[in-house]
């Protein structure tokens, strides 16, 4: 069996001997001639690169520039050359981009078609959403959203079908006759990589291999790659660990999988706590949300993340597993200092445990642009009020330290008062005491300090049921 097998544009491939970071953009475009797929960025953010892949999870919208080739072992991917049907008919979301005049020099508009066909085979009508990831500079965002939602209504044309059908009469009985194999796979000359199928032969492997790079979704490590050049080996691809993709429900606590992408979890947890939905459907786009997980999210350890501040919000419990050992810590005290976490040699994040009630959570982003942007301030609240006072209070801050933090004197101050401007101002007061935050290009410490003891005054008005986003917010 080759090392890589997937199906392009409905057509079987297989690889061997292929370096493990080599990414599917460069692939399709130097040696396949699949040259409409564009390069922009090469780092995740202008959604040119965009492709759908499909597995038995369904079909999603990727960014190809930070997507490794072996992370499509067993899938599908479609390129814009394979959006349109095989006599060439035109895909109704081209169409609609014709006629609704969504394309000007063009070089946006394949990564638009692709995530606008892979939305429209969804039956998703949240254009705003899930188009916030692909970047146009010239035609402007209205007419490409009138030609989405003009498409909306067109079937789904039956060669966009075709990669769930054949991933299951060809591809994946073929794969899992011949198993993945529980060693590195090596090619001729590039250098080894591991590919598990479950966490037991995760940890095995991680334990004989410390120093390796863990692959998850590839939405950091993709930027080590294309942008800081940086040689990974050796790694293992976390993928295909389908134990670690799980979320449970058990004894009022969700288990979650820390391979758990972004974009599963805010579905998931968006009945359960509404406010965490709302923060992640802001974290990033469609496309990374596709392929980022929480695991990842935590183990990089930014101080600028916006699933740990939330979590931590809402008292999370974080698994970590060793060999055949499990340990479980607070999350808040796996971070122990700038890009320094508690993680041994080998050891690995396998899950975490978090409420399935707490509706006092709220979370709050502030970035400089409302979607696809990274948190200037992110600050997630959790306060609990008996018989009129603060009993529990956890107030956990992004970007306004060199981890993600809880804020303990503000914390502590309202302790034991009535919830109210009044003690939120005192608690806002004493914030300043919790955080010396940076300047950097997304804000000053002055307006970083100023932001967060704002949202403290927030939480309280957001409680009584005053309107703050700045989506409910009218003049
Ligand atoms: C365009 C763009 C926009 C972004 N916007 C946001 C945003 O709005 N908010 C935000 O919080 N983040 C954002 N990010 C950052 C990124 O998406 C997240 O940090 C992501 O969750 C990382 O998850 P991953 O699965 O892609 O991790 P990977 O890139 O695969 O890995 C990240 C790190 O975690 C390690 N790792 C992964 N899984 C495990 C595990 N199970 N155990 C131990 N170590 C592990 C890897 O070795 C690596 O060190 C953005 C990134 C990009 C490219
Ligand atoms: S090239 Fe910009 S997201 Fe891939
Ligand atoms: S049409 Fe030119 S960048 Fe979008």
């Amino acid at each position: 069996m080759s090392e890589i097998a997937f199906l392009l544009n409905g057509t079987p491939v297989q690889l061997s001997g292929i370096a493990p970071t080599r990414t599917l953009l460069d692939w399709l475009r130097e040696e396949r001639g699949l040259k409409g797929t564009k390069e922009g960025c090469n780092e995740g953010d202008c959604g040119a690169c965009t492709v759908m892949v499909t597995d038995a999870g369904g079909s999603r919208a990727l960014n190809a520039c930070i997507l490794f080739l072996p992370q499509l072992h067993g899938k599908a991917v479609r390129t814009v050359e394979g959006i349109s049907g095989p006599k060439g008919e035109l895909h109704p979301v081209q169409q609609a981009m014709v006629d609704h005049h969504g394309s000007q020099c063009g070089f946006c508009t394949p990564g638009f078609v692709v995530s606008m066909a892979a939305a429209h085979l969804n039956g998703d009508a949240a254009h705003d959403d899930t188009l916030a990831g692909n970047l146009c500079r010239c035609t402007g965002y209205a007419p490409i959203i009138r030609a989405a939602k003009a498409a909306e209504s067109a079937p789904v044309p039956e060669w966009m079908e075709a990669d769930r059908t054949a991933l299951s009469s060809f591809l994946l009985p073929q794969i899992s006759s011949g198993g993945e194999p529980p060693q590195a796979a090596r090619g001729a000359d590039s250098p080894p990589f591991f590919r598990p199928t479950n966490s037991d032969d995760l940890a095995d492997w991680y334990l004989q291999n410390p120093t390796a790079t863990l692959i998850a979704g590839a939405t950091d490590v993709g930027l080590w790659v294309t942008k800081q050049l940086r040689d990974l080996a050796p790694v293992a691809f976390l993928n295909g660990v389908t134990d670690l993709q799980q979320i449970e429900r058990q004894g009022g606590m969700f288990h979650i999988g820390a391979g758990v992408t972004i974009a599963t979890l805010r579905k998931a947890l968006e009945p359960h706590h509404p406010s965490l939905a709302e923060l992640f459907r802001r974290y990033a786009s469609e496309q990374i949300r596709n392929a980022a997980t929480i695991g990842g999210n935590i183990a990089n350890g930014s101080p600028i993340g916006d699933g740990p501040p939330a979590l931590i919000a809402l008292g999370a419990k974080l698994h970590l597993r060793r060999g055949d050992g499990m340990r479980t810590i607070p999350l808040e005290s796996f971070f122990l200092d700038y890009r320094k976490q508690d993680r041994q040699a080998g050891e690995f994040v396998a899950g975490l445990s978090l409420p399935e009630s707490a509706p006092a959570l709220r979370c709050y982003k502030l970035s400089k642009r409302f979607d696809q942007d990274i948190s200037a301030v992110c600050g997630c609240f959790n306060v609990t009020v008996t018989d009129g006072h603060v009993t529990e209070a956890r107030i956990a801050f992004g970007g306004m330290a060199g981890i993600p933090k809880r804020a303990a004197n503000a914390e502590a101050a309202l302790v034991g008062q009535p919830l109210t401007e009044a003690s939120a101002a005192a608690a806002a007061e004493a914030m300043a005491q919790d955080f010396t935050p940076l300047s950097d290009m997304r804000a000053s410490a002055a307006y970083r300090l100023k932001a967060a003891q704002n949202m403290m005054l927030r939480y309280v008005h957001d409680l009584n049921g005053t309107p703050v986003s700045v989506l409910e917010v009218e003049a």
